[in-house]
């Protein structure tokens, strides 16, 4: 690959996320470019690529037909994810696919295996991974900010009623694992691999659809536990915080950080509250980074899909342990 090289990646669906987020941050990036965008209906697509760049396709098999494609972007609801990254690998594409990647542990083995016998790079998009507020907040613990943790814990909440979608079509309603997916990586972030669920329970169907809202308790392999709550009609909620032998900390804000805050570390130890002020940071625009050095240079593409395995792999235990 030559230096200066770029990742050509092709976008599946106008969702609104990609709108809003994905693709703006992209323009960060000097490693990727938005090469193609389909959608079911032509004049979405162009709706893209007259703010974005690249060419409008009506169809996403035939964005994966096109030679001037090297990686998609995935963002469609989480239903399709896994079906449309099998299909986008076996095109021979590498796959950046939204979070939730799969609904079940054996969707994402399957497409796992077929990423790695293609030898290509299948990675979730936890942009929030790519903040470096949470590498200061680990650090900070580490060296003994609020002493030993004892235990993590997280929630992230949306309201009931979404924006409109781009073009002003009724936007699509967010399910509670698109919105429990940030608590259960961010708690694997803190508390480590092999975590096991002592508990969960999501409530019932209720007046406005699906679940709304569900909560977990998990336990890591030192005995460490995290309490986690998510819900989809909820006032918007999105933090985390770790409660140590000397001290505890909260960060607010913590999964859906704009580019242009300036996050703040609440500590309180020994009587006294403090603030850390964080470094502002792009983590849409770093994922994107990640993902195309990745790609663009061959790099180790097993932590990717290891990610993936464990994050399905804990889903789905969460799942068989919910009381309803
Ligand atoms: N990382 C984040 O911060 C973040 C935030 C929000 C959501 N997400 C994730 O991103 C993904 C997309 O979420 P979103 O809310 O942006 O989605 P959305 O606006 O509902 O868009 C999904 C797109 O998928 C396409 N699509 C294909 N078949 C569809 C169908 N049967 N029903 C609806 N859409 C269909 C549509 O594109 P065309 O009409 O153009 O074909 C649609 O615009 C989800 O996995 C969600 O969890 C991530």
């Amino acid at each position: 690959m030559s230096a200066g090289a770029r990742l050509r990646i092709g976008v599946l669906g106008c969702a609104d996320i990609a709108w809003r987020r994905t693709l703006p941050s992209w323009r960060h990036q000097p490693l990727v470019e938005v090469s193609a965008v389909a959608s079911r209906t032509l004049e979405r697509a162009r709706r893209f690529t007259d703010r974005f760049g690249g060419a409008p396709v009506e169809g996403y098999e035939e964005l994966l037909a096109r030679d001037d494609v090297d990686a998609v972007y995935v963002p469609l609801p989480p239903e399709l994810h896994v079906e449309w990254t099998l299909r986008a690998l076996a095109a021979g594409k590498h796959v950046l696919c939204e979070k939730p990647f799969a609904t079940s542990l054996a969707d994402a083995q399957k497409a796992v295996a077929l990423a790695r016998e293609r030898g290509l790079l299948l990675m979730e998009g936890f942009m929030f991974l790519h903040h470096s507020q949470h590498a200061r907040v680990r650090r900070l613990v580490a060296d003994g900010l609020i002493g030993e943790v004892q235990l993590f814990f997280a929630e992230f909440g949306i309201p009931l009623r979404p924006a409109p979608q781009p073009g002003g079509a009724p936007a699509r309603a967010s399910t509670l694992p698109e919105v429990a997916a940030y608590p259960l990586r961010a708690a694997q972030l803190f508390l480590g691999p092999g975590l096991r669920v002592a508990g969960a329970q999501e409530r019932p169907a209720g007046a406005h659809g699906p679940s709304p809202a569900g909560s977990a308790l998990l336990v890591a392999p030192d005995g460490r536990a995290a309490q986690l709550a998510y819900g989809v009609e909820h006032a918007y909620l999105s933090g985390y915080g770790l409660w140590g032998s000397e001290g505890r900390l909260r960060l607010e804000r913590a999964f859906s950080t704009p580019d242009d805050l300036t996050p703040v570390l609440r500590v309180e130890r020994g009587g006294e509250v403090s603030e850390i002020a964080l470094d502002r940071d792009r983590h849409f625009t770093n994922m994107a980074g990640v993902f195309a050095r990745a790609a663009l240079h061959g790099e180790d593409f097993a932590p990717h899909t290891e990610a993936i395995l464990e994050h399905a792999r804990l889903v789905d235990e969460v799942d068989r342990a919910a009381l309803h």
